[in-house]
């Protein structure tokens, strides 16, 4: 049997996002045929940002624990100063802001040369242990999936919408761990560049239908202060607005000063192109939506949030702010290759609209989750 013992990583450890940014090169080529992977520069980031959730990372080395030496915030041995060799990582997110009940974005690796030898677990076990010493009682994590991947032919479905998973390595550990499967993701893949006259169509239908009421405004970058409110507003409103599943989130608490956070941290390797609905007679915003261009991978924008609000809805908003905004990325990116996105399954509307922009399914993700009474 393997001896293998795990640590954690103190905030600040540098090697640590070089050698997750290779873990995830490695298994987005496994699983996917492409590589994926975010860019060291961005988990750095993101790690080093504290202000709304404490970012955990768990590795697995080999060998015996050490006896002594120094132990970390999460009572495990500290990963040591300089790189070594990692057999598997964990990284997981707990919010402080909101959402002070779970152990979110939970997602393990484990090298191939190590599998099957209870590394997984072990780094599983050690994430809800902790969750349970913060007080939390809900973990959720995920797994990726190529579309119609390999599995022994057995499908899994989540409680809502038709998508489904193979019941594949990751969905067979996921269950090994007593996780069940909240939600499925549908990624979605557009070709660029959408043909001019197709989005000028699609545009000019939409504009039929929402025009004079509402009126649209964009920009490249990071958020002006007039619409700081506004975007709080919106990221409030999509937190618990779009199908949730069984995934037990919360409504997220956003204010203005959040916002200029959030998008002083994501411009720091990357820029969003960014389009809002505003109703003319009150000012009020109504809809978002955001592609962000990684400056480590510019060929593949990421199509992020989309929401139109409840009020509002019905008016082709949707279709025109997407509409406008992939004409202001063909302006912003002309050598862009594809746009990449994430619904749930079940998200009939939203995915209707991309279906009409030319979106296809490319790849399926599951939500798992462990309420700590089940465990
Ligand atoms: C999924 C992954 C993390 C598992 O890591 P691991 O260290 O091999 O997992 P463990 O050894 O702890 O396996 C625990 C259980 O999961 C299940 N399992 C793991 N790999 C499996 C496989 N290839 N086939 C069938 N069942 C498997 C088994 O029930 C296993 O218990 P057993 O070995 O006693 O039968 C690893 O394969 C990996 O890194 N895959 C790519 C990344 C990924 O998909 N991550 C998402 C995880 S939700």
């Amino acid at each position: 049997m393997r001896e293998f013992h795990i640590r954690e990583v103190p905030p600040g450890t540098d090697w640590v996002f070089e050698t997750v940014h290779e873990f995830e090169k490695a298994t987005t080529i496994e699983l996917m045929g492409e590589d994926l992977a975010i860019s060291a520069e961005w988990n750095r980031n993101s790690h080093a940002d504290e202000k709304d959730a404490l970012k955990g990372m768990l590795m697995a080395l080999d060998g015996p624990a050490p006896t002594d030496g120094p132990v970390g915030r999460f009572g495990l041995p500290l990963v040591p100063a300089e790189r070594v060799d990692v057999l598997g990582v964990i990284e997981v997110t707990f919010p402080t802001t909101d959402n002070q009940h779970l152990a979110d974005d939970v997602y393990c690796q484990v090298d191939p040369d190590a599998r099957r030898a209870g590394v997984g677990t072990a780094l599983w076990r050690e994430v809800v242990r902790i969750t349970g010493d913060l007080g939390r009682d809900t973990v959720i994590a995920w797994s990726d999936h190529a579309a119609g991947g390999p599995g022994d032919g057995d499908r899994l479905r989540a409680r809502d919408g038709d998508d489904e998973l193979p019941l594949d390595r990751a969905s067979r550990f996921a269950q090994s761990l007593g996780l069940s499967l909240a939600q499925v993701e549908r990624q979605s893949r557009l070709a660029l560049p959408v043909p001019p006259e197709q989005l000028a169509a699609l545009r000019a239908e939409a504009e039929g239908r929402a025009l004079p009421a509402y009126r649209i405004e964009s920009w490249v970058g990071r958020t002006p202060a007039e619409h700081l409110d506004r975007i709080a507003v919106m990221n409030r409103t999509l937190s618990t607005d779009a199908p949730l599943g069984e995934v037990d989130w919360q409504p997220e608490d956003w204010d203005a000063e959040r916002v200029r956070h959030s998008d002083e941290r994501k411009h720091l390797t990357g820029h969003s192109v960014i389009s809002i609905a505003i109703e003319d007679a009150t000012g009020e915003v109504a809809g978002l939506t955001e592609i962000h261009v990684h400056d480590s991978h510019p060929h593949r924008p990421e199509q992020w949030i989309t929401a139109v609000a409840g009020p509002h809805r019905g008016h082709r908003l949707g279709l025109l702010l997407k509409a406008v905004n992939l004409q202001l990325l063909a302006a912003d990116q002309p050598g862009a290759r594809y746009v990449d996105t994430w619904n749930a399954g079940e998200n009939d509307h939203m995915l209707a609209i991309n279906t009409r922009l030319g979106f296809r399914p490319h790849s399926a993700h599951g939500a798992w989750q462990l309420k700590q009474t089940d465990a």
